[in-house]
């Protein structure tokens, strides 16, 4: 890895960049040059300060899944200032800004998501969250601890300093901030059903109509400072709820034989279900998870109940592999459950986000202005078990997913607090890295043939 990034936040001094600088040869479509790069920089390090301002205001105003309506007024008044085509309200409290560059081309999209968990913070940060919210009928404190507030701010930040090049643009590019990434913002219905949210909501609603390609990344305090972390292929698993009902028949704990237990079936049905993974699936292939993370049944230590509800999740990097393991599921808690005369329902969902799989073609190509964005800071990583609904955009266009790495200064990124910890923080100085690198990404995909 070349450490050049001090060297191109010089550009900020050199002047040299200039909207005409973006395409230096206007006539011959090409990928992102050094130049085009320092004309970016130096309109995002025009910007820094501001993305600073905009994150810990955001940060400070956490808004949970679905309920981001302060956070999207901030985003869509900013692009209405920057002379923007601007949607509201777009699959729920979504903004979508378009940029119509000065010269005819492609369509590209970035995207932010915007939405904060159901947590305390316990950062101490002086701006730190004292914010609550109604989640799932609790009241709640809310924070930035996925680092959302940072990918608004550099989403803002990328659509100013593009804005000030628009008549270089050779195209068009869609900026998407996106609501509920972290999870449907209503409970289920009887039936385990939720309205679209999140990407899908939003692809739902043709966000992407037009669009050949999107990126967007994540912030993480896990990779090296100024570290852009990618793969192609799948990146970041697919993740299903697994819902289970063991339907038993209740009695006295003194007499099991007079009934069904439920919970002797429903600790059977855990045990059965580690063997999906370790003796049914594939796992030569790609790797894959099974969690139970919650049991509840019963009321007294010598009452058998009627029933156990079990929610889990699933961890998948193949879509093959994802729908053969929810028919192993289903037919291993059933048979289970069945062999002591219990009944094992089985449902998945809200929750249900396809593998964040990088094209390879994309990917490929991407890579150099990547690479010089990061000035060559960028590395492949292992697979994340954990999952992303920008997902649910790569099923319709090719997209481009990546981490940029950004431990809070003096902290060690590999035991710094991580994503969804009371204790997570970010490096704000790679606010800029991170915009520069998206708007790199979509200059490059405009100017290449
Ligand atoms: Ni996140």
């Amino acid at each position: 890895m070349r450490p050049a990034l001090s060297r191109l936040s010089l550009a900020a001094t050199l002047a040299l960049g200039t909207a005409a600088a973006l395409l230096s040869a206007p006539a011959r479509a090409q990928a992102l040059d050094a130049a085009g790069l320092q004309a970016i920089d130096t309109a995002i390090q025009g910007v820094a300060a501001k993305m600073v301002r905009w994150r810990r205001d955001i940060h400070q105003h956490p808004e949970l899944s679905g309920q981001e309506v302060r956070t999207a007024a901030l985003v869509a008044q900013h692009l209405r200032q920057l002379g923007m085509e601007v949607q509201t309200g777009v699959g729920g409290t979504g903004v979508v800004g378009t940029l119509r560059g000065g010269r005819p081309g492609k369509v590209v999209a970035l995207r932010a998501d915007m939405d904060a968990l159901p947590m305390p913070e316990n950062t101490g940060l002086p701006f730190a969250s004292q914010a609550k919210a109604s989640y799932l009928g609790k009241d709640v404190p809310v924070t930035h601890a996925c680092g959302h507030d940072a990918h608004v701010a550099m989403l803002m930040g990328a659509a100013e300093a593009l804005a000030g090049m628009k008549a270089a643009l050779p195209g068009t590019v869609k900026f998407i901030f996106q609501p509920a990434e972290e999870g449907a913002p209503v409970e289920p219905d009887a039936s385990g059903k939720v309205p679209s949210f999140g990407a899908k909501a939003m692809v739902e609603a043709g966000v992407l109509k037009d669009v050949q390609a999107i990126y967007g990344l994540h912030i993480s305090s896990n990779l090296p400072s100024g570290v852009a972390g990618y793969r192609s292929g799948p990146l970041m698993a697919g993740s299903d709820n697994i819902h289970i009902h063991v339907e038993g028949r209740g009695g006295h704990g003194s007499s099991p034989w007079a009934a069904v237990d439920p919970i002797v079936a429903a600790s059977q049905v855990v045990l059965g279900l580690q063997t999906v993974v370790s003796r049914q699936l594939n796992i030569s292939q790609e790797p894959a998870v099974i969690t139970i993370g919650q049991i509840q049944g019963g009321t007294r230590y010598n009452i058998i109940p009627d029933f156990v509800e079990m929610m889990g999740t699933l961890r998948t990097f193949d879509e093959g592999m994802r729908q053969d393991a929810l028919k192993r599921i289903t037919t291993t808690a059933e048979a289970i459950a069945a062999s002591s005369g219990a009944k094992a329902r089985v449902r998945f969902g809200p929750v249900a986000y396809p593998v964040t799989t990088n094209p390879a073609a994309l990917t490929e190509a991407s890579l150099p202005a990547l690479k010089l964005a990061m000035g060559g800071k960028a590395a492949v990583i292992p697979k994340v078990s954990g999952s992303e609904d920008f997902s649910e955009f790569q099923k319709v266009v090719p997209g481009f997913f990546y981490f940029l790495g950004a431990p809070p200064k003096g902290k060690d990124y590999r035991t710094a607090p991580p994503n969804h910890s009371p204790l997570f923080d970010i490096d704000e100085d790679q606010l800029p890295v991170g915009a520069r690198s998206l708007a790199a990404l979509a200059v490059d995909f405009l100017q290449r043939p």
